[in-house]
């Protein structure tokens, strides 16, 4: 299933996605962790030294890898170069699968060994200032969108994504493409005024969100939490001397987080399993449709030269199902990135 914890800049987000990760990891669950957060700080919250975090690959910079990967030998996608963040899978795309090995994972993920067990660990990369509003910012991003997309989860498996709430994951699909969005709020004004701001934008597309109220102190906290987001508040987190340690640069084993915590990372874990039980395949594709729809008649179109909509294939539902073995040999990372045309797949000939 796939996750996404949004929220206020400073509420909690990669903390408590940290935690989570570590939580589903010692339940021995598979894990994809994905960084899109403006601050990369999800490798550092994992226990990452700040080189080790500093040295993961950033999906930005290898979406034409990433493109020319997932097009496969989809007759729909002429070439890598016509594909924006929003082009949907169709047959002949290939598909990721969470627990296996491919091209994308070998450029683009670290495995990270945690108390539990090893998680796979996906970066944007930093945003730098220029980033913020502009193309690059959008890639970058769009990078995870198009990978969750492509992306076939199993019911007992993770995909989970530390994120900023802002305008950038509305303007694409990306605020539709989870199981779950946790939203991290303190309980105080401005970190409610963002849910209302998600839940306005979200109430459309069947999102299920659910508040994580982070750093409450007493029942006056959980009263006002309770009084702003209503049923939406799943669970509460207190102050936190396990993650205060770790902030200290004296890890503890994960065994010894508060008892307290653990319960409110199993009522995620459980929310996350409950809303993924309900996933509905085609409607998740639909939507990929709609927006890439969007996209394209507002500016894909525009900056390709091509007609974008007739990407779409009809016919194709994304579902655990469509997962078979790709039909093309596998090409391995530095194949794809390879001068182009690709000689494993001649150019499809127009019909
Ligand atoms: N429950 C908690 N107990 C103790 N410290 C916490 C807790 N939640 C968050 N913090 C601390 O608050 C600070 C901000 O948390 P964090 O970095 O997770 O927020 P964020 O929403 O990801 O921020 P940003 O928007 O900068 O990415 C960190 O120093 C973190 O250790
Ligand atoms: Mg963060």
């Amino acid at each position: 299933m796939k996750i996404a914890f949004v929220g206020k800049g400073g509420s909690g987000k990669t903390t408590l996605s940290s935690l989570f990760i570590r939580h589903l990891a010692a339940n021995e669950a598979p894990v994809v962790a994905v960084d899109a957060d403006i601050n990369q700080h999800l490798g550092a919250a994992l226990g990452l030294a700040e080189d080790e975090a500093a040295a993961l690959p950033a999906l930005g910079a290898h979406l034409p890898l990433i493109k020319e990967y997932l097009r496969g030998s989809n007759p729909r996608i002429a070439s890598a170069d016509t594909m924006i963040k929003t082009t949907p899978p169709g047959a002949g795309s290939r598909l990721l699968r969470v627990t296996e090995d491919n091209p994308v994972y070998e450029a683009c993920a670290r495995t990270v060994l945690l108390d539990g067990g090893p998680v796979r660990l996906m970066a944007t990369g930093p945003f730098t200032e220029s980033d913020l509003g502009v193309a690059c910012y959008h890639s970058k991003v769009g990078a995870v969108e198009l990978c969750l997309n492509h992306l076939v989860d199993g019911p007992d498996e993770y995909v989970v994504v530390d994120m900023t709430a802002g305008s950038d994951s509305f303007a694409s699909g990306m605020f539709t493409r989870f199981d779950v969005t946790f939203l991290v709020a303190e309980p105080t004004r401005k970190g409610v005024s963002v849910y209302r701001q998600y839940k306005e934008y979200a109430r459309d597309f069947g999102v299920v969100l659910k508040v994580i109220g982070n750093k409450v102190q007493g029942t006056d906290d959980i009263e006002f939490l309770q009084d702003e987001v209503g049923e939406d508040l799943l669970v509460t987190v207190g102050h936190s001397d396990w993650v205060r340690a770790m902030e200290k640069g004296r890890p503890a084993a994960f065994e010894l987080l508060e008892a307290s915590n653990r319960l409110a990372l199993q009522a995620l874990q459980d929310a996350a399993d409950d809303s993924y039980a309900h996933r509905d395949w085609d409607r998740y594709t639909e939507q990929m449709v709609h927006f890439h729809l969007r996209n394209a008649e507002s500016w894909g179109n525009a900056k390709t030269g091509a007609d974008l909509a007739a990407q779409i294939d009809p016919g194709f539902v994304l579902r655990e199902s469509a997962a078979g073995g790709p039909a093309d040999p596998e090409p391995s990372a530095a194949e794809l990135v390879s001068p182009r045309p690709n000689p494993l797949r001649p150019a499809p000939q127009p019909a």
